[in-house]
């Protein structure tokens, strides 16, 4: 993700796209067995970026939990992201934000863990609540180089798409085995993740159209290499209802895995709040201009890593400009609704 900020600022989408799994985490905060004082309430939120977004559910999920443990019980919450995501930002948020947990509560002690949830990165049995949204979809590795494509759902190659559905699931399983493991006895697991519809759709054409669009632009225009393009890949998956429930329907006959059973599993569409807006207020010009926010935000850090000088490359900065100017007037030209499926599901440990 972008730093400094920009996730905070550009993740609109997202924020409008968890909300509907909110109510599953307070209900989830409601029948979660509270460990005994003296020891903390944990609250793990895998795959927070800079915070912003997680305000709103670590809120209602404590509200939820102060009701039954009262004031003075030890909330600790864990947020976790890679190692280079920006934490600085994020203790700020948190300190800083009006809308933060940490108003008015001086019990709640936020903390931060900067490893790869495809590992165990929590103690055993040591989380009573966990959330993440908007983090699973981001594969531990891209497999392949995607030929004609930056984003594999729109790729054509058999190979390709056989290779990150493979590594999609391996994934899927490691995420939960690890968080199967860091859960307490009756701990709940809730995640909003992107998905594919009933009918295979991935959605976000129109965006995904308009970025792969003015790469192959930028190529034409020699700003960037075919060899750089073809590197391109953004290594994120929808993954359908029969992928997220796999590991419970193959590995066990009582719907268990890594001790998990599943309590609730919905795949449907995300609001696509700039539509909205479009519709409302006729703005052709803030439309384009923020979907291409959102892509800068979200996916440009990792199409400029495949730069020939990576990350730090002379052009990276003007890459990403151009390429947000270049998707935000084509976006602009032609605005449409964007599909944006996605997953709300909850986990119990047993
Ligand atoms: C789109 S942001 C979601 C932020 C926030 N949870 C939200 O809902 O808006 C995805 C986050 O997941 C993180 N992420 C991706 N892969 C991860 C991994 N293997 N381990 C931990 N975090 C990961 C990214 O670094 C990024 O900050």
């Amino acid at each position: 993700m972008e730093g400094h900020g920009g996730y905070n600022r550009s993740s609109r989408v997202q924020a409008a796209g968890l909300s509907p799994a909110v109510p599953l985490l307070e209900h989830a905060a409601r029948m979660v067995t509270l460990p005994a004082e003296p020891h903390p309430i944990v609250i793990a939120d895998y795959g927070s970026s800079e915070g912003r977004n997680s305000l709103e559910p670590i809120t209602v999920a404590i509200r939820a939990l102060r009701k039954r443990a009262g004031s003075n019980q030890a909330i600790s919450v864990m947020h976790t992201d890679l190692p280079d995501n920006d934490f600085r930002v994020l203790f700020r948020t948190l300190v800083n934000d009006p809308n933060s947990y940490l108003a008015g509560d001086t019990k709640v002690f936020p903390a931060t863990v900067g490893r790869s949830f495809y590992e165990q990165i929590l103690p055993a049995n040591s989380v009573t609540l966990g959330w993440s949204s908007w983090a699973v979809q981001w594969l531990s590795r891209a497999p392949a180089q995607i030929p004609d494509q930056i984003q594999v759902a729109y790729s054509e190659d058999p190979g390709t798409r056989a290779a990150f559905a493979a590594q999609a699931a391996a994934d899927w399983r490691t995420f939960l085995i690890h968080r199967g493991s860091e859960l307490h006895a009756n701990g709940r697991l809730v995640v909003l993740t992107m998905a594919v519809d009933d009918a295979g759709d991935f959605g976000y054409r129109p965006v995904l159209d308009a970025m792969y669009g003015t790469l192959v632009k930028m190529v034409d225009e020699n700003f960037i290499s075919a060899d750089e393009l073809s590197r391109m890949t953004i290594p994120t998956v929808g993954r359908s209802r029969s992928d997220f429930m796999a590991p419970f329907a193959e590995v066990s006959e009582d719907g268990r895995f890594a001790n998990l059973i599943v309590e609730e599993l919905e795949v449907f569409q995300g609001e696509d709040r700039l539509w909205a807006e479009f519709q409302r207020d006729g703005d052709a010009h803030a439309f384009g201009s923020q979907w291409a926010a959102f892509s800068r935000a979200s996916a440009f850090p990792t199409l400029a890593a495949d730069l020939d000088g990576g990350g730090k490359d002379p052009r990276a900065a003007e890459f990403a400009n151009r390429l947000e100017a270049g998707m935000a007037a084509t976006l602009a030209a032609a605005p449409e609704r964007t599909l944006i499926p996605l997953a709300r599901m909850v986990f119990r440990k047993v």
